[in-house]
């Protein structure tokens, strides 16, 4: 087992979705409450910083660095935690992987919160390297003195995802065996956590991950990556075949809301009072949704939504419900 800090607040809500599986008509659907790991809005990062912030309290940094899109919920989480520790927080915040939506994008939602929590946000064009940009603010910092610690872009590395093997623990410790664990998959860090946990807890469960980004063999192969490194630090192994990233359901490119997002959103706001958000946790109930409409469950199976979290982004995509 891997040490936490003990920051988030696990183990995280199992719900029954009752109102949307009626309205679906099956199967029978659960939502883990990853949205409800602490720090007001939650989210998914929380429980991989819980295990990695340790290893950066461990070896005495003072900063923290990372990195992500304007709204990205892993910046403000990583910006959260630092706040609370008493660490410096620097982001390198990347521009130009989307056109901003709207006007609220830059400055609402979670832009506004990194402001709000006090990180140093530094513009960095976006070049597709997800993590070059957060190295080289690292090192600039070190040579000014620094002792930064780096959180890799959605806290994905092989320690996050062990951390993340945890959520399978916690399922299984409720009774519940689902056929599916089906969430939105970016960075590859939580599938590979889930993989790599229900190997060991939950043996018959799959865990289907919706690609969010429009790169499934990208998300895919950092997947096994994570899950490999991860395996290597528990001690078990790692079975390949457990990875399934589904194609199809990230609408036209990452941060670009489709119709069935939209529908997916209003669906779990208007009959679960769940709050998702149009990049993530919106795009992986669209797809979970899908899949139930292609047949691909009977109203026997339990299948678990995880709700990764990512309310905040909804203000910075205010136009999609609530235009003037
Ligand atoms: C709300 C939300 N859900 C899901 C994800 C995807 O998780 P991962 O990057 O571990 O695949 C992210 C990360 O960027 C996120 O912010």
């Amino acid at each position: 087992m891997i040490a936490r800090l003990g920051l988030a607040q696990l183990p995280t809500p199992l719900e029954p979705m009752k109102r949307l599986t009626a309205y679906l008509g099956g199967p029978r659907l659960w939502v883990k409450r990853e949205d409800c790991t602490g720090f007001v809005f939650g989210g998914n990062k929380l429980r991989k910083l819980d295990y990695v912030l340790k290893e950066a309290l461990d070896s005495g940094a003072d900063t923290l660095v990372s990195g992500g899109v304007v709204q990205s919920n892993s910046q403000r989480q990583v910006a959260a935690v630092a706040a609370k520790l008493g660490l410096a927080c620097h982001l390198a915040v990347y521009h130009g992987r989307l056109a901003p939506p709207s006007a609220e994008y830059e400055l609402s939602g979670n832009a506004l919160l990194n402001r709000l929590y006090g990180a140093v946000l530094h513009d960095v064009p976006w070049d597709g390297d997800r993590n070059g940009a957060i190295h080289a603010l690292a090192e600039r910092l070190r040579a000014e003195g620094r002792k930064p610690y780096v959180v890799p872009y959605g806290v994905s590395n092989a320690l996050g995802a062990a951390g993340y093997a945890s959520i399978a623990d916690e399922i299984a410790a409720s009774g519940l065996r689902p056929t599916a664990i089906v969430h939105c998959s970016g960075s590859g860090g939580t599938q590979a956590g889930l993989v790599i946990g229900a190997q060991r807890t939950l043996p018959d469960t799959r865990i289907v991950g919706i690609d969010i980004d429009a790169e499934p063999e990208r998300v895919r192969a950092d997947v096994l990556t994570y899950a490999k490194g991860a395996a290597e630090l528990l001690g078990q192994l790692f079975d390949a075949e457990r990875v399934e990233v589904v194609a199809g359901h990230a609408g036209p490119a990452y941060g670009v809301p489709h119709e069935a997002t939209v529908e997916a959103i209003r669906l779990a706001a208007q009959l679960e009072a769940l709050l998702l958000d149009p990049v993530y946790s919106g795009k992986g109930l669209a797809g979970l949704i899908a899949l139930i409409r292609a047949g691909r469950w009977s109203v026997d199976d339990d299948i678990v939504f995880l709700h990764t979290g990512g309310a905040p982004a909804l203000f910075a995509y205010r136009h999609l419900f609530a235009p003037e």
